[in-house]
């Protein structure tokens, strides 16, 4: 039995001439086992009729956004939750400007928002169309939203030009799909991840805390689950929904997230410290709330320094393997290099805080892969495509 078994994939044709190959590609599909939902935009059905589709995929093509008749039976919310993988095969220039600009105006552009199955885009244009900056520079949004690009293939075109832009074969589109479905890396591994910022009381109603927003220990958390893991996050205070499927164990102050990870840490494989812990706590918080008696006196606040997690762990569990990230404003290597050596670990992953898009609540960053072995840069990605990146990584470290 393949790994396309039974697997709910959507196949949405847009309006270009190689729609015609998706026909053989849902053929493909439902000869591998899998079941097919086909989406169609307008310009799609002027090229292939839906009845062709209706009867290669077994099930009648969902063509509008607001049909009544479709919303009350698989609306199209309930179809982007029943997908395991979205193809848009072709997806033409128009499609990919569409995505870009997160147009929710049809049925295909509001799946492709909807969803949180992975969305493969299959683009077919004609080559000088596919070279123009406009399409590139889309190309490289949506690449870096976490769209997965196949192809085009270079060859001849229906119009009669020659190179980049037509549609990958049927074929190549099935085995595309069927790699979507890989056996987790992860599976049967336990992983420790620690997110959010931390908060230090000052007193009953104030802290110290920092600008971590948690996005990217969530998006790990998640990415890790996606490949098979038994996932345990530890996070100080965020307003982000728990990915589902992991388990959160929720702390407030540096103190506490110590405890939790040298709980939760017991049998782990990996533990990955992408929290922002605070490195000093006030040495006494106060009982009662503080007191401006005068307003031409400061206040003192004396703080201490908070134990180190990571490094703590890394002593502690001499058979895990332990990430760490480096948030610097300065010198982002040397200080990565220094850390990787200092607290013991197998990777650092250097995250340039100086830069608002990248780092501390931004929806994008980008890092540098720090071992002993070397440095390795990633490009600019969204933070839960950058989090799958980072797990592939991560297993690829040699066991500890
Ligand atoms: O949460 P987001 O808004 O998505 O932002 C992501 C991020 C910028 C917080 C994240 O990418 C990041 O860089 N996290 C590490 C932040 C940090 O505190 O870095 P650091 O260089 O100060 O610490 C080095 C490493 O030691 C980190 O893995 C940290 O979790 C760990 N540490 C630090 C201090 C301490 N007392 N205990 C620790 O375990």
């Amino acid at each position: 039995m393949g790994r396309l078994f039974n697997k709910h994939i959507i196949v949405a044709i847009s309006g270009g001439i190689a729609a015609y190959k998706s026909a053989e590609l849902v053929r493909l599909l439902k000869k591998s086992g899998a079941q097919v939902q086909v989406v169609m935009t307008s310009g799609a059905t002027e090229f292939i009729t839906p009845l062709t589709l209706q009867a290669l995929s077994g099930n009648a093509v969902h063509q509008h956004l607001l049909n009544p008749e479709a919303e009350a039976g698989m609306g199209h919310i309930q179809l982007a939750r029943w997908a395991d993988a979205l193809l848009i095969a072709p997806t033409t220039a128009n499609v990919m400007a569409r995505l870009a600009q997160g147009q929710a105006d049809d049925l295909l552009t509001t799946l492709c928002l909807a969803t949180q199955a992975p969305v493969l885009l299959a683009p077919a244009m004609n080559q000088a169309m596919w070279t123009d900056s406009a399409t590139q520079a889309n190309l490289q949004i949506l690449a870096q939203r976490g769209y997965q690009v196949c192809g085009p293939a270079e060859g001849e075109q229906a119009c009669g030009d020659v190179g980049a832009g037509r549609m990958l074969e049927p074929s190549q589109l099935l085995h595309a799909l069927d790699k979507q479905f890989e056996q987790g890396l992860l599976n049967g591994k336990k992983v420790v991840i620690t997110a959010g910022p931390t908060r230090e009381a000052i007193d009953p109603v104030r802290y110290i805390s920092n600008h971590s927003s948690g996005k990217m220990g969530y998006a790990l958390a998640a990415a890790a689950r996606d490949q098979g893991a038994q996932v345990i996050l530890i996070s100080g205070p965020t307003h982000i929904a728990v990915p589902t499927d992991v388990t959160l164990v929720a702390v407030e102050s540096a103190q506490q997230m110590l405890a939790a990870s040298l709980e939760a840490c017991l049998g782990a494989d990996y533990f990955i410290a992408s929290a922002a812990v605070s490195d000093y706590r006030p040495a006494q918080a106060a009982e009662q709330k503080l007191k401006k008696y005068n307003a031409d006196h400061g206040l003192n606040i004396a703080l201490i320094q908070n134990p180190d997690i990571l490094a703590t762990m890394a002593q502690t569990f001499p058979n895990t393997t332990h990430i760490g990230f480096a948030a610097e404003t300065q010198q982002l290597i040397t200080h990565a290099q220094t850390k990787l050596k200092a607290k013991a670990v197998q990777m650092i992953i250097a995250n340039d805080v100086s830069d608002p898009s990248i780092g501390f609540n931004s929806d994008d960053n980008r890092v540098s892969l720090v071992t002993a072995d070397g440095v390795d840069e990633l490009p600019l990605l969204s933070k839960p495509a950058l989090a799958r990146r980072l797990i592939d990584a991560i297993c690829k470290l040699s066991p500890h």
